[in-house]
């Protein structure tokens, strides 16, 4: 795909499709007023018809353009200026792109006639990514995939703005567009395919690609590292546990440094306590932590952002076997902790433990780590939203903004303290279940006793990784939530 920024008066683009984000009240730019003359009075007379695209993300495609050098015109509404925000922008964006990728090979320009508050910058960086993601769709191993991979995305600048800040938004926007969509990719395919050996090669593959230094721990040595909770998950499966370890050293050998560790079971079947076949339809998802970090490492690197940020991937299936991990067994985690596991199923919190204590000892001054951890955080926030849970308001404060500025939903849980005592275990250190309530918390608050009491940040995204159904603004399946979030938080580290 190839993505340029242009000051082509619209009228004259070539393109099979040019995008024109409106706005609901109507005071054409000049752009716009040439394209209604263009069009001979086209849009004049949808206007008073009442017809233009109102609300955002609404659209109304011209298929006979005459006048223009393009060959369609897609309006797409972006609502009231004086209320747009990035996130709305960018949601018309990628419903815009959506609909204009259904053929091969289509070339696109697009232009926007207000920003209303938003910087310019910031709408194409925007665009470039709603354009990135918008045209691939999760139909990987369909003969007759229903979305198609843009030829050309022309983003149509104003001549009077800095072209150098334009095209240093382009290529943001791009670079985390390919993020996301790599994370979106790992999450979709076949659990055959990425089980822990097929997600430590494709890491392998793509830190080669873009500068990242990449170590890959095997069985062995995850022994040697007394990973004993993440190793009873991995006891019941045939394909052998693995951590890959991405690091990018921009910010120095004294600088401090950001763990960002994921969850990665790239198989949750729930183990003994087996799931239903209702619940594990969708399990596949489970390895989303781990490929949002993956995602976000390689956008750090190709960034070549100014800090030191090591990305740790804990990968494992938690299926049955005869060596499977039971109720009543007793692990010790790497730091010495001792858990009863009185359900197999809660597999994510043993896997995080290992992770999370490797990355304190190998000297994260500061953690973020992602899971689908708990349905519970379903129940609480629905399938939009991210749960966060931190043990140092500052860092979590920290974390809530930069998803704010990237337009990405999380909201705060508390850790509160009282339900630690959910978790005391008649025969061990903790037990890996609370009580009925508060699931996602107690998840929480188990995960807490792993991070050697660093700042950390914990992201439970079990509901906004994996999207059940098309909507008109995104494809089903993975979404690549918090790719954004974590570049960004990378960025204003410390
Ligand atoms: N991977 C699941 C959580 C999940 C649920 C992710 C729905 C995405 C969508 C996790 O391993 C799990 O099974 N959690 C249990 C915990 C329980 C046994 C304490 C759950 O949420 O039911
Ligand atoms: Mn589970
Ligand atoms: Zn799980």
């Amino acid at each position: 795909m190839n993505c340029q920024l242009a000051t082509t008066p619209w009228p004259e683009v070539q393109a099979d499709w040019l995008v024109i984000g409106i706005p609901s009240q109507w005071e054409p730019s000049a752009q716009l007023a040439s394209v209604d003359q263009a069009l001979g009075g086209t849009l004049t007379r949808l206007r008073e018809a009442g017809d233009l695209p109102g609300k955002p993300a609404d659209l109304l495609p011209i298929h006979d353009a005459t006048g223009l050098a393009a060959k369609r015109v897609l309006l797409v509404g972006l609502g009231d200026p004086a209320k747009l925000t990035v996130a709305i922008f960018e949601k018309a964006m990628r419903t815009a792109a959506r609909q204009t990728s259904e053929k091969k090979e289509s070339q696109v320009a697009v232009g926007w006639d207000t920003t209303g508050p938003l910087e310019s910058f910031a709408c194409l960086q925007s665009a470039a990514t709603a354009f990135t993601i918008g045209c691939v769709g999760q139909d990987l191993y369909r003969a007759e995939p229903g979305r198609f991979v843009f030829s050309d995305v022309t983003i149509l600048a104003d001549a009077s703005d800095d072209q150098e800040t334009l095209n240093t938004a382009l290529e943001r926007g791009r670079i985390l567009g390919d993020a996301i969509n790599l994370t979106r990719e790992m999450i979709n395919r076949s659990p055959a395919e990425i089980d822990p050996a097929g997600f430590a090669n494709r890491a392998r593959g793509v830190a080669a690609d873009c500068g990242l230094s990449c170590e890959v721990l095997d069985e062995n040595r995850l022994q040697y590292e007394r990973m004993g909770a993440l190793l009873a998950v991995a006891a019941g499966s045939d394909s052998p546990p693995k951590m890959v370890i991405l690091e990018h050293r921009g910010g120095g050998d004294e600088g401090p440094v950001l763990g960002l560790c994921g969850k990665g079971v790239t198989f949750d079947s729930g183990g003994l306590s087996l799931k239903t076949s209702e619940q594990m339809k969708t399990m596949k998802c489970d390895m989303s932590g781990a490929a949002t970090v993956l995602g976000a490492m390689t956008a750090i690197a190709r960034l070549k952002l100014p800090v030191n940020v090591i990305g740790y991937m804990g990968l494992t299936e938690n299926m049955v076997n005869g060596s499977s991990y039971k109720l009543g067994d007793v692990l010790t985690a790497r730091n010495g902790v001792t858990i009863e596991v009185l359900n197999t199923d809660a597999e994510g919190r043993l896997v995080l433990a290992d992770v999370l204590s490797y990355a304190a000892d190998q000297g994260a001054d500061r953690l973020i780590d992602l899971a689908t951890l708990t349905g519970a955080c379903v129940v609480a926030l629905g399938e939009e939203i991210s749960g966060l849970f931190t043990n140092e308001t500052a860092w979590g404060e920290k974390v809530l903004a930069a998803a704010a500025t990237c337009g990405e939903e999380i909201w705060k849980l508390p850790l509160f303290e009282p339900y630690a005592e959910l978790l005391k275990s008649d025969v061990a250190d903790v037990k890996n279940i609370g009580n009925r309530w508060g699931g996602a918390i107690t998840a929480a608050k188990f995960l807490e006793k792993f991070v050697a009491g660093k700042p950390w940040v914990h992201l439970d995204i079990a509901g906004p990784a994996f999207a059940s159904s098309n909507k008109a603004a995104r494809e089903g399946g993975a979404t690549g939530c918090m790719v954004r979030t974590l570049v960004e938080a990378a960025e204003n580290f410390p």
